[in-house]
């Protein structure tokens, strides 16, 4: 690492805490400092940041890399940034653990009817209801990145029916893989519970709308831990009231927070998390940023390199 490098961390300032901890005991050369705290801007080389200044071009002319602190980039406004300035999102074990969590406990709360359990006890309703096998469930994962993957890893061993769709082709033992526009009619057609995986861009925009809902079995329940504005939320509610859709757990909304008179808060059967499902651990992802310092400075490719045209 060059001499006098600062590396400077601009995002929750709790979890900077917990950051500049591990980085003092695993990179003590590093000066890590946490906004606003920024020490001299023409010393920082490297900024890992939620959402970086509007500024940045000009305030840090040495910097060589931003890293984004979570797992999307949606939130960066390229435009504002120099066009030649690599990118990396977070790609890490900690964020891949807690979705893979978050993902496995709404599916087997979907698929063994919690949702209808929880509305009966309120009830005091005692109502036995037929026991699915796991492998009569379909399971669709939209988004196959190391998250989506993970994912589906952990949920083909309860032996549900899993497949995948993606813009671009995949193939994963056990799982069908489905990409591109032309295959999302058959992916969703034969999917009981759909996941969605996938990053913020214009493509996905919008994505989970009225027309997508009609083409999924009549009942099947949603699980969305992409982003907010990937649904369209008077489409969700009235997909529920008529029964075409029977569930929805939602980490993600538009806007965030959500506000509290939103229709999406009081409808019976959604359930809502403050976007919880998954969330950087600064122990894990030190080693993973300290292995892609190491590797921009040896000219190496890193790990979550953002694609500008790709948008992810
Ligand atoms: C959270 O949503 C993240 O991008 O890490």
């Amino acid at each position: 690492m060059k001499p006098n490098t600062t590396f400077l961390y601009k995002a929750d300032p709790v979890r900077g805490r917990a950051w500049a901890e591990v980085f003092r005991r695993r990179a003590p050369e590093l000066d890590f400092r946490v906004w606003p705290d920024i020490g001299d801007p023409a010393r920082v080389r490297f900024l890992a940041a939620w959402e970086p200044p509007g500024d940045i071009a000009t305030r840090f002319p040495n910097l060589k890399l931003l890293l984004s602190s979570g797992a999307g980039v949606d939130q960066i406004d390229f435009a504002a940034l120099p066009p030649d300035l690599p990118v990396v999102r977070m790609v890490e074990p900690g964020i891949i653990r807690g979705m893979v969590e978050y993902v496995t406990h709404a599916v087997l709360d979907l698929h063994r009817d919690m949702p209808a359990y929880r509305r009966q006890q309120q009830a005091a309703e005692w109502q036995p209801l037929q026991v699915k096998p796991a492998n009569e469930r379909r399971v669709g994962v939209l988004g196959l990145g190391s998250l989506g993957q993970a994912v589906l890893a952990h949920l083909l061993p309860f032996g549900f029916d899993c497949a995948g769709w993606s813009r671009s082709r995949h193939a994963i033992d056990g799982v069908s893989c489905h990409a591109g526009a032309d295959e999302l009619g058959d992916f969703l057609r034969r999917t009981d519970i759909l996941v969605c995986l996938l990053p913020l861009t214009d493509a996905t925009r919008g994505l989970l709308n009225a027309s997508l809902f009609a083409r999924l079995p009549a009942g099947a329940a949603l699980v969305h831990v992409g982003r907010g504005p990937q649904l369209v939320a008077d489409d969700l509610i009235a997909a529920l009231d008529a029964g075409r859709l029977s569930e929805a757990v939602l980490d993600v909304t538009a806007p965030e927070p959500l506000p509290c008179e939103h229709r999406l808060w009081r409808h019976p059967r959604i359930s809502i998390t403050p976007h919880i499902a998954s969330m950087t651990q600064p122990a894990t992802a030190a080693e993973v940023v300290l292995e892609n310092l190491r590797r921009f400075e040896a000219g190496e490719p890193m790990v979550g390199l953002v694609d500008r045209t790709r948008g992810y």
